[in-house]
């Protein structure tokens, strides 16, 4: 198949393109390198420079390269900018959203995957979180993704667009030493921590130690990426069955001590740490309930528990302890 990537760049799309070429599929790369890597991009991929927001040079990639599905990954991706700059989340997100979404519907593309979000559920009302839980997005960002969810409807509904909508939990790891998490500014704990260790940062700050959880701090499903582009490429390959919605994670959850004390270990580093106020808007436990995916399409995580997954990150960051170097 032919798939348009957007944010093939990125952290995690560029392990989807790596895993759609493995499997044969002809791949486009759009992405505006805002935030992603032209090293990151798998050379066997066609790499476009562009931004989502620009119609015109986005109908063009279409009509050039007429992709029989795209995976979509390009995206403000900020849950605690977004309370700050609602407009940009709302506005970026949904309007790119509707400019691919109509150049697909015109080009006649009918396969579109989605990354969307654990944020989706807000405070959740019950932990393990499956796709029966009740949505209630906990920022702008999450309801970006939300409205691309409900359009996702209806683009099946009127022109037969089969969608997979792909919500993550906390994506971590490395897919290769040489491929790994670079994002500025980098707000995720894996590789705030493991910066921590590189010498980078003098400690990280935990955010709350007085939530209800066993030590008292945050609860969070982490999900290695090489697993989560291997979802995409499964959801990929059953569309033709009918769109489907999936809540993607290990289904256990590691607290924010965990993390430090698995990095302590991997890293051999004291990683000192203090704790701060808590964030607003943090739940105490998110962790996913990922049956479906599991009956549905035999997926099953590989890197499932997080020493595999912080050691995989390290190797990244200890190999490229300025990321990809190319800001
Ligand atoms: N990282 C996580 O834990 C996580 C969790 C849930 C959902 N997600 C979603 O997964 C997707 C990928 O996340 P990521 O961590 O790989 O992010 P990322 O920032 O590494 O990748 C996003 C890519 O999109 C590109 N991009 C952004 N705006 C663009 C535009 N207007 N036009 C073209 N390209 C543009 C960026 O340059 C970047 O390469 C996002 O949609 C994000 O919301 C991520």
């Amino acid at each position: 198949m032919k798939v348009l990537v957007t944010g093939g760049a990125g952290y995690i799309g560029s392990e989807a393109v790596a895993q759609l070429c493995d499997a044969g599929h002809e791949v486009v790369v759009l992405d505006d390198l805002s935030q992603g890597h032209r090293a990151a991009v798998d050379p066997r991929a066609t790499f476009v420079e562009g931004d989502l927001a620009e119609r015109a040079p986005l109908r063009r990639t279409f009509a050039a390269h007429r992709p029989e599905a795209v995976m979509h990954f390009a995206s403000q991706t900020l849950v605690g900018e977004s309370m700050e700059k609602p407009f940009l989340h709302l506005g970026d997100n949904v309007r790119n959203g509707l400019n691919l979404l109509e150049c697909a519907a015109e080009q006649g593309t009918r396969r579109f995957i989605l990354s969307s979000t654990a944020n989706l559920f807000g405070l959740p009302e019950r932990v393990p979180i499956d796709e029966t839980a009740r949505i209630d997005p906990g920022s702008p960002y999450g309801e970006s993704k939300h409205i691309l969810e409900r359009m996702l409807r209806w683009m099946d509904d009127r022109f037969g667009m089969r969608y997979a909508a792909l919500r993550y939990f906390n994506a971590a790891g490395a897919a290769s030493p040489d491929r790994g998490e670079d994002h500025d500014p980098e707000t995720h704990l894996v590789p705030i921590v493991l910066q921590v260790a590189l010498g980078q940062r003098e400690q990280v700050t935990i955010h709350g130690d007085d939530y209800d959880t066993p030590d008292g701090t945050c609860v969070r499903d982490y999900i290695h990426i090489v697993d989560l582009a291997d979802a995409h490429v499964r959801a990929l390959h059953a569309l033709d069955q009918g769109s489907r919605t999936y809540n993607l994670g290990n289904g256990r959850g590691y607290s924010v001590r965990e993390v430090i004390e698995v990095a302590r270990e991997v890293t051999g580093h004291p990683i000192p740490a203090v704790v701060g106020p808590r964030r607003p808007g943090d739940p105490a436990v998110l962790v996913a309930g990922s049956e479906r995916i599991r009956a549905e399409l035999g997926w099953a995580p590989r890197y499932g528990d997080l020493r595999s997954i912080v050691e995989s990150a390290w190797a990244w960051h200890r190999a490229h302890p300025h990321g990809y170097a190319d800001r």
